[in-house]
């Protein structure tokens, strides 16, 4: 497979409308306030009959400052004890959630997000890993996938090594642009040496993978300016690099109100820094995972997508097949059995919830069997940029040809634009197609069609 992103101009002018990212099919906006907590508790006892080893996440809010461009559930304060009343609610809704999983489920993933994790204690830390272990088996010999959301400039070397003997072992680190003026227009001034000195800490602490966030179309940002952060970002050598277009929608995430929509660079030149990332990622040797993802060809990621076994959940890609995810804190959102399920976003109500002895859960959703043909689908396209109708109706019980007909007939318009080839055996996605998949999965989107809102997703470019 053609491992480099190809960007076709003309074809991202015809088709990139706006379009869900599909970290979930459904997608977050079709849960509702029927799903409680009464149904979380039947899908995690459903999931207990299948069994399988389990994924958890534990969302910690809180934020020093506000960077504008933020578009992550988060609560920007200075008063670090703000932190101690939320974890301690953090800590029974562990123990509530527990009660609801076998304990001979071993916990294969775990994932700190944010928000900024670090933003607590290192007491607070390792109390939050502790009660963890105490009511989850957690993996003791590094094999697990553990890990952890850092802002360089709220951890510090030592830090790093603290997180390592919690059982970290994974750390996606926020960069965004290291261009001093870009740095100002989105009110992240973060230095060169603070970055550095991080990584260096935890190359030294010998974590397995450092991934490393950039956003594309911040304000001010050229090719040339870009062009030097990556440079210094490839110097640098993640094992993974995400390269995020920076969604602007002032209507939902108030903070981008105060970016001056003058200073954005203009579709032309986003494209045009997109190319250049693409085109230097690729010489570096980075090979494209496929929606803003690269990877080293020796990393996890693009192994299992060679070995066609990649996946895709609410942290983006993934290497591990469906576990049920057990999310936990204000906003986290779960997958279990065939539900998924959103905790409060209200921190008073979230608190309040923990503290009457119920579990947050305000909203959510059981797949129908259509919806979980669907997500299939939309995985197989999203993580390997094809789809055998063959594998399909075998493991449904269909016959694509017939069961997607409205769809194929839109995806034959698609294939004549070449951004796909299409034929009895399936569906291959073009070099051309892939920085469009999202277009392409809502084709078989059913709760999208006839309910068009462009506001509410941003675009590919
Ligand atoms: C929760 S933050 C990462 C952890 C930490 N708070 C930090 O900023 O370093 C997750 C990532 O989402 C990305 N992000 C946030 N808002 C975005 C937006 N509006 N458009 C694109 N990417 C965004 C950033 O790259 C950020 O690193
Ligand atoms: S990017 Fe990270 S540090 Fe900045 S506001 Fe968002 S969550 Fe907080």
């Amino acid at each position: 497979m053609d491992t480099t992103l190809t960007l076709a101009p003309a074809l991202i002018a015809k088709y990139d409308q706006s379009g869900p990212r599909y970290t979930s099919y459904p997608t977050a906006d079709r849960f509702h306030t029927e799903f409680g907590e009464a149904q979380y508790r039947e899908a995690a006892a459903r999931s207990n009959a299948a069994g399988g080893p389990l994924s958890l996440y534990f969302h910690i809010p809180f934020c020093n400052t506000v960077c504008y461009y933020c578009a992550c559930n988060k609560v920007v304060t200075k008063d670090r004890s703000r932190a101690a009343p939320y974890l301690a609610r953090l800590h029974k809704e562990i123990a509530l959630q527990a009660e609801l999983f076998d304990r001979g489920r071993v916990v294969d993933q775990l994932h700190w997000g944010g928000g900024t994790p670090t933003f607590i204690s290192h007491d607070e830390m390792a109390a939050l890993m502790q009660v963890t272990r105490e009511h989850f088996s957690l993996r003791d010999d590094d094999s697990g996938e553990y890990s952890i959301e850092i802002d360089p400039r709220e951890a510090g070397p030592d830090t790093i090594a603290h997180l390592r003997w919690l059982g970290f072992n994974r750390i996606s680190l926020g960069v965004q642009d290291f261009d001093p003026k870009v740095q100002r227009a989105v009110n992240r001034i973060q230095g060169v040496d603070e970055t550095l000195a991080v990584i260096d800490a935890i190359r030294a602490n010998e974590f397995h993978s450092l991934s490393m966030d950039l956003i594309y179309g911040l304000p001010h940002q050229t090719v040339a300016s870009f062009a030097a952060t990556l440079e210094r970002v490839i110097d640098l050598q993640p094992d993974r690099l995400s390269v995020f277009n920076y969604a602007h929608l002032p209507e939902r995430f108030k903070p981008q109100r105060r970016i001056n929509e003058s200073d954005l660079p203009s579709a032309a030149e986003k494209l045009d820094i997109l190319k250049m990332s693409a085109d230097k990622l690729a010489a570096a040797g980075y090979v494209y995972i496929g929606m803003d993802h690269f990877a080293r060809p020796d990393d996890s990621l693009a192994i299992a997508q060679r070995e066609g076994h990649l996946y895709r959940n609410f942290q983006g890609y993934a290497t591990h097949a469906d576990c049920d995810l057990v999310a936990m804190g204000v906003t986290a959102i779960g997958r279990v059995d065939d539900t998924y399920s959103q905790n409060s976003r209200d921190m008073d109500e979230y608190m309040a919830a923990i503290d009457a002895g119920k579990l947050p859960v305000v909203r959510g959703l059981r797949l129908t069997k259509d919806d979980c043909i669907r997500r299939a689908v939309i995985t197989q396209l999203i993580c390997h940029f094809a789809l055998y109708f063959g594998a399909v109706d075998r493991s449904w019980g269909i016959r694509s040809q017939d069961y997607f007909a409205d769809e194929l007939v839109e995806l034959r318009a698609m294939a004549d634009d070449g951004l796909l080839t299409l034929n009895e055996q399936g569906i291959r996605v073009l070099p051309a197609g892939r920085p469009l998949i999202r277009n392409i999965c809502k084709v078989f989107d059913a709760w999208l069609h006839g309910s068009q809102d462009a506001t509410r997703f941003s675009r590919v470019i």
